[in-house]
C-alpha cells in the first residue's frame, strides 16, 4: 500500500494563530485528508476494470464507494453551508445516494454495476473537486459555523472509514469470482508460522453494567443512550474459533445435521448448498481459501471467517456453547486494550491468536486472558440489533443512518482486519442480516454459568 500523507491544506483564507499551533479547522482538515487519502491508497493496486464490477447485490463497485463517500460531504455539508454552492453534475445526487430517502430519489442498489459513466477517472475528479470545496469552506468558516459543521464532518469521516472496510470486502468478493485469483495485496510471510493459543473459558460474575457510549468523543447514535443492564454470570472463550476447530464441525457432518441449526438457518443452508465458509474450496482432500493475497491452503491456526450468523450459531450448538450477547461482550471488553490486527497492519486477513497479538485483557496487569477481542474478525453476538431504551433517531436525512435498520439483523462487535483502529470502540455496534457472509465475520463462544 502506498503511504498515506495528508496533502497541504488550501490556506488562502486561513487565519494563522499567533502561537503557531494548528487551528481547529486546520486540525479537522488534516484528519479529513488523511482519511480521504487512505481510501485512495486502498485503491492503489486496482485497475479501472476492477473498480466497476458488482459481483452480487450486496457488493458495490469500488468506483461507487469513491463517489458515494464524496456525495456524503457534498450533500450534508456543502449544499447546506457553502455560500452559493451549486453541484457541478446534479445527477450524481441520484446515482450516489445510497439509502437516504429524505435526501431524494436514488439509483437501484443492485444495479450499481451497470453504471459505466461517470468513469473511474471522473469519479476521482469528483473527489478532488469536493475536497477542494471542503478545504475552502473550512478556511472561511467562523467559529459559529465551524461548530455547526464539525459534527457532520466527523460523521462523514467515520462514514468514509466504514466504506473503506466495505471497499475491501467488496473487492475481495469481486476478485473471488475471477479464476485468475487476482491479488489485492501480497501476503507478508512470517518467518516462524504462528501457532494459536489453546482455548480457555474465562468466568465473569453476575453484575449490573453500564452499556453504551459515555459521551466522550465520537460515537454513532445507536450506541446511546447509555443504560444499565443486568448481566448474569457467564463464561467467555479466550479467543475466537479457529479454522482447524471449524473443520472439526464440517467433518462431523455439521452442515447436514438439522438439530444444530435454526429453522431459518437450515432453510438457507439447504437453499444455498453451503458446505463450508464463504471462499473455501476442497482440492485433493484439503481445504483452500481465497484471500486478498490470493488462493492458498486454509491455515488451521487462523480464526475462521466469512461465516454467517446461522453458521456461527450452529457451530456453537455443536461445541456445546452459545454465542455471547452484546452486553456480555461489552462487559468483557471493558478491561481489554484495543490493540489488534486492524487495516493499518495491512494483513487484510485474520491472524492466529498468539500472546503477541493485541486486544489482551489482563486482570491486575497479570496474564492476558482474552485475545483478539478487537481486530481480526467481527464477532457475531446473539443480540438482535435493536434500539437501546430511550433511543430516538434524529430528525432529517441523517436520522436514517442507523435507526431504520433495527429489524432482522444481529449485532457484531470488535472490528476486523479491514476496520480502521481509529474507527472502533468498545461500544461499537455493527450489524448484518444473519445470512450475510462476505464481511470478515467470525465466532467467539460463550457459556452460561449457573
Ligand atoms: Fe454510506
Amino acid at each position: 500500500m502506498s503511504s498515506v500523507v495528508a496533502p497541504a491544506v488550501d490556506k488562502k483564507h486561513a487565519k494563522p494563530r499567533l502561537d503557531g499551533s494548528a487551528s481547529r479547522a486546520e486540525q479537522l482538515l488534516i484528519r479529513f485528508h488523511q482519511i480521504r487519502n487512505f481510501t485512495t491508497a486502498l485503491c492503489a493496486n486496482l485497475e479501472p476494470e476492477d473498480c466497476v464490477v458488482q459481483s452480487m447485490p450486496d457488493v458495490s463497485p469500488t468506483k461507487w464507494h469513491l463517489a458515494h463517500t464524496t456525495w456524503f460531504f457534498e450533500t450534508f455539508i456543502l449544499k447546506k453551508w457553502m455560500p452559493g454552492y451549486r453541484a457541478e453534475i446534479p445527477e450524481y445526487a441520484f446515482l450516489f445516494n445510497s439509502y437516504y430517502n429524505a435526501a431524494g430519489a436514488m439509483h437501484r442498489r443492485d444495479l450499481r454495476g451497470l453504471i459505466s459513466r461517470p468513469t473511474v477517472k471522473e469519479a476521482r475528479r469528483y473527489r478532488s473537486s469536493i475536497d477542494l470545496h471542503i478545504d475552502n469552506l473550512l478556511s472561511i468558516a467562523d467559529e459559529k459555523l465551524l461548530a455547526e459543521i464539525e459534527p457532520i464532518l466527523i460523521l462523514g469521516m467515520h462514514h468514509e472509514q466504514q466504506h473503506q472496510e466495505l471497499l475491501i470486502t467488496d473487492i475481495k468478493h469481486v476478485f473471488s469470482q475471477n479464476p485468475l485469483h487476482p491479488v489485492f495485496r501480497e501476503r507478508k510471510i512470517e518467518e516462524t508460522p504462528a501457532q494459536t493459543m489453546p482455548i480457555r473459558f474465562v468466568d465473569f460474575e453476575e453484575t449490573t453494567v453500564e452499556i453504551g457510549h459515555d459521551g466522550r468523543g465520537f460515537a454513532y447514535d445507536n450506541e446511546s443512550p447509555r443504560h444499565r443492564v443486568l448481566v448474569s454470570a457467564f463464561s467467555l472463550a479466550s479467543r475466537p474459533v479457529t479454522n482447524g476447530e471449524y473443520i472439526g464441525f464440517i467433518e462431523d457432518n455439521g452442515y447436514a445435521r438439522t438439530e444444530l441449526w435454526l429453522s431459518l438457518g437450515w432453510m438457507t443452508v439447504s437453499e444455498q448448498g453451503w458446505q463450508a465458509p464463504l471462499y473455501w474450496t476442497k482440492r485433493d482432500g484439503k481445504w483452500w481459501n481465497f484471500t486478498l493475497s490470493g488462493f492458498r491452503p486454509v491455515d488451521e491456526d487462523e480464526p475462521v471467517t466469512h461465516v454467517s450468523y446461522f453458521e456461527a450459531d450452529a457451530y456453537a450448538n455443536w461445541a456445546g456453547a452459545r454465542l455471547p450477547t452484546e452486553f456480555e461482550w461489552e462487559r468483557a471488553a471493558f478491561d481489554c486494550s484495543m490493540e489488534g490486527n486492524f487495516v493499518e497492519g495491512e494483513t487484510f486477513h485474520p491472524q492466529p491468536a498468539t500472546q503477541q497479538v493485541g486486544s489482551l485483557s489482563t486482570k491486575a496487569g497479570k496474564t492476558p486472558i482474552l485475545l483478539q477481542m478487537f481486530g481480526d474478525i467481527w464477532e457475531w453476538t446473539r443480540s438482535a440489533y435493536a434500539p437501546y431504551p430511550g433511543y430516538r433517531a434524529a430528525p432529517g436525512a441523517l436520522g436514517e443512518y442507523n435507526g431504520k435498520f433495527m429489524c432482522n439483523q444481529y449485532v457484531l462487535r470488535g472490528g476486523s482486519c479491514a476496520t480502521s483502529q481509529t474507527h472502533i470502540r468498545r461500544t461499537y455496534r455493527n450489524f448484518f442480516q444473519p445470512e450475510k457472509r462476505w464481511q470478515f465475520t467470525g465466532i467467539r463462544l460463550a457459556r452460561d454459568l449457573r
